[in-house]
């Protein structure tokens, strides 16, 4: 039976991974509190003591605005600590699974970015994604990357679903940006896609995100339209919206943020499941667990 040693397991897609996972091997989950990532030595004694066939990364430092503020920790968490993951993972002769970001990319493209289209991230939360990256593919040689974008889910930590339902339930109007454009993506969708990968020892890197695209604003949309169906408690009565220089953030986003699902379809056999299908399924979920 393998050993997968499965960090990020409190995050929105380390807790999906738990489950889907479970046919896979043993799984071995640590928090935080088990392996501090900004602490190089923990890491490497963990794994060395543990042994496991398989690292699955799925801890990051995720508050892209924050980064900005932080260098130094997010460079940490996303750029050192996945370096010594696959420093330690070769020595094993170990697989390593790394989650990276549509943000690695400066978002100025008008078509989808493929994997062998070049990064230039724009902030410090996607240049310290960019140095996990090549971390990982320079110095593990058994290693998968799947780069993934815009992410939601009812489990693990907060994200734009859960903060429009909260705002949609206090607020009549809300102003949402219409002019960044990319792919929501289910973190359930991406759990199952990793244990897929790992199950064909697929090695690479590959990009992954639902299918179909939409703003902001159009997934806000989305979100209330379904969340009305489902009788989630709402005030909203109209959504505005707005450029992205109308609502100022420390950190800037790619303005086009849609990633190429051609590999992982052709890899897979299969197209990644559209972002509104997702969308429905996850609100369903978390209606049921809240209520
Ligand atoms: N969220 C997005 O929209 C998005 C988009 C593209 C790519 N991604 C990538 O997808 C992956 C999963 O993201 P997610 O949304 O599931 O993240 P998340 O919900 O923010 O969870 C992050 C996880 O990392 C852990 N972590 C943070 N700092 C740590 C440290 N110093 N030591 C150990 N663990 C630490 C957190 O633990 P605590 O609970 O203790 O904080 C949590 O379990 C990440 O690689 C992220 O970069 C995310």
């Amino acid at each position: 039976m393998k050993k997968i040693l499965l960090t990020g397991v409190t995050g929105q897609v380390g807790r999906e991974l738990q489950k889907t996972l479970v046919p896979l091997g043993e799984i071995v989950s640590v928090t935080r509190q088990d392996i501090d990532l900004t602490k190089p030595e923990l890491i490497r004694s963990a794994i060395a003591e543990l042994k496991p066939d398989i690292i699955i990364n799925a801890a990051a430092y995720t508050a892209v605005d924050k980064a900005e503020t932080e260098p130094k920790l997010a460079t940490a968490i996303n750029g050192v600590a996945p370096t010594i993951f696959a420093e330690s993972a070769q020595k094993l002769g170990a697989t390593l699974v790394h989650i990276s970001t549509d943000y690695v990319f400066n978002g100025q493209n008008y078509t989808p970015y493929t994997e062998e289209d070049r990064p230039n991230p724009l902030g410090v939360y996607g240049k310290s994604k960019l140095m996990g990256e090549e971390g990982v593919r320079n110095n593990c040689d058994r290693h998968l990357i799947l780069r993934t974008a815009w992410v939601y889910g009812s489990r693990g930590h907060g994200n734009f679903v859960k903060t429009m339902l909260r705002l949609g339930a206090e607020r009549e109007q809300l102003r949402i940006v219409a002019d960044q454009i990319g792919s929501p993506t289910w973190s359930y969708d991406i759990a199952t896609t990793i244990t897929q990968l790992v199950s064909k020892s697929v090695t690479g890197t590959y990009n992954f995100s639902s299918s179909g695209v939409a703003s902001w604003y159009d997934f806000a949309v989305a979100i209330f339209s379904e969340a009305k169906q489902l009788d989630f408690p709402l005030k909203i009565k109209q959504i505005i919206p707005i450029t992205t220089a109308e609502y100022p953030t420390p950190a800037q986003r790619p303005a086009y943020s849609v990633l190429s699902k051609v590999k992982i379809t052709q890899t897979l056999g299969n197209y990644p499941p559209h972002w509104q299908k997702s969308l429905k399924q996850m609100l369903s979920e978390w209606r049921s667990i809240i209520s």
